[in-house]
């Protein structure tokens, strides 16, 4: 007999977890989508099969963030709505997983009852051995909020929803400690993963049908490991046959290396995109934020860039209305918003995460401030992506075609090597081929072209 504590990939299989469902629900980042996957691989080794139907539903998880205020209050609210299903349902099992049940565990606790697992991004491997113990009842809430310095999940399978990509997560953590950010406190440690798994791994998502890869990690490029860095794991998976595309998000501006450059220019699968995220062009901010980088640096690493890859997509984070920002500094950003003319940014309002140190900045900035900052800069923002989109038309790019295309079922929806969305009229192409495209229109953030092998 096993014991109750045992987790292996076939323990707790019970013939009366046949026909049970579990539903996951992603907020926010592309590291919590890989993470839902490892945790919907055992829940499937557990015999439950996914649905989208809450109502048909034995287990619903929402795995969470914190990044920001809104976020969490997102999840606050669904919850509660997840609580009146409770109520019809009592066997009903709520887990919180994530950034916010790491963050927010005793709020949870306090406030929501009625959720029964609280799991941080480092105990996901406890689910099977709460869902065993949760058979026996009056178990109470399952709570496990543990960091640890060494989990990496490397022996866990993720469950992909088949497709074009295939997420992998190569590193976790992040040691970097910028001063808004509430991510090391949450997720902990930088730990990776051997490459040797992660080669593995890709090849595997490759005989599974993928086509692409994404690299993800907190700071993907600290990737290290005593057989190499992140440009020796970029240059090995790039061999891979069959492997068209290599992407990775995110990194940080102090880990763009030349060997890093090098490697991409080298490959041709290894896409020309770099997401660079700038989140101030003032170095008082900057430094503030401990960001380890001036403004001028900063410009320096993207001309550093384009002397490796002249067509490389830049795109970027920027936070705007950070404690202490003036109107001056404010201009700064602006200054190398236009200078650098990313291809898109992801632009945010600073939101005070209790905890980290810039909460603790006595000179926050008021709300409406915040407000027209952001307003001013995502105009900015809108017309750059539009003019680099426009300067596209008449050149030829690689498309991936992904998709067809949400406006109508005679056209396809692929991205460009530099990470534009672009549409194409239907032809004898198929999902998973790469197409030379004739850019004929710049519509938005949208690119439309044509085929010119048809
Ligand atoms: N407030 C606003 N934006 C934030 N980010 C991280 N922390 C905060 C915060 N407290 C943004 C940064 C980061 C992106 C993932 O989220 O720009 O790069
Ligand atoms: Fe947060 Fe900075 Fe780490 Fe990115 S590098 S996860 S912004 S602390």
């Amino acid at each position: 007999m096993l014991e109750s504590n045992q987790i292996s990939k076939n323990t707790f299989v019970n013939k009366s977890m046949i026909d049970k469902f579990y539903h996951i629900h992603n907020y926010c980042c592309q590291i919590n989508v890989y993470d839902s996957e490892l945790v919907s691989g055992q829940l499937q080794t557990l015999g439950y099969k996914e649905t989208n139907n809450l109502d048909l539903a034995d287990i619903i998880l929402l795995n969470t963030c914190s990044i920001r205020e809104k976020a969490e209050e997102t999840v606050f609210n669904r919850l509660d709505s997840l609580h009146y299903l409770k109520k019809n349902k009592p066997s009903l099992l709520i887990g919180v997983l994530g950034c916010m049940a790491q963050n927010l565990k005793n709020d949870l606790l306090d406030s929501k009852p009625y959720v029964d697992i609280i799991l941080g991004p480092d105990s996901y491997r406890k689910l099977s051995q709460i869902i065993y113990n949760r058979q026996n009842p009056l178990t109470n809430h399952l709570v496990d909020t543990k960091l640890s310095k060494y989990e990496i999940y490397d022996d866990m399978f993720p469950s992909r929803k088949s497709g074009v990509n295939a997420w992998i997560s190569i590193m976790r953590g992040c040691d970097k400690f910028c001063t808004f950010c509430i991510v090391p406190f949450t997720r902990g440690r930088e730990r990776s993963r051997p490459i040797e798994n992660i080669l593995n791994e890709a090849k595997n998502a490759i005989n599974e049908g993928f086509v692409e890869i994404t690299l993800l990690g907190q700071n993907v490029n600290s990737f290290s490991t005593e057989k190499g860095d992140f440009p020796v794991l970029l240059n090995e998976l790039a061999k891979i046959i069959g492997l068209k595309r290599i992407r990775y998000t995110s990194p940080h501006p102090q880990d763009i290396t030349d060997d890093l450059l090098e490697v991409m220019s080298k490959h041709d699968n290894i896409c020309n995109h770099i997401h660079l995220p700038l989140q101030s062009g003032s170095t008082k901010i900057l430094k503030r934020m401990n960001r380890t980088y001036t403004k001028n640096k900063f410009l320096s690493l993207v001309d550093r860039i384009k002397s490796y890859m002249p067509d490389c997509s830049i795109s970027t984070d920027i936070i705007v209305g950070f404690p202490g920002e003036t109107e001056e500094d404010f201009l700064e950003t602006l200054s190398v918003v236009k200078k650098v003319k990313f291809n898109f940014s992801y632009m945010f309002k600073y939101s005070a995460r209790p905890g980290t140190k810039a909460a603790e900045y006595s000179d926050q900035i008021k709300e409406l401030v915040k407000q027209e900052r952001l307003e001013k800069l995502i105009n900015i923002q809108r017309n750059l992506t539009l003019m680099n989109n426009k300067e596209k038309v008449g050149s030829i790019q690689h498309v991936l075609i992904e998709k067809i295309s949400k406006k109508s079922s005679d056209f396809w929806s692929g991205r460009t090597d530099g990470n534009i969305w672009t549409i194409i009229k239907k032809n004898s192409e198929s999902v998973k081929d790469v197409v030379p495209v004739r850019i004929t229109e710049a519509k938005g953030l949208t690119l439309f072209g044509e085929n010119i092998n048809n």
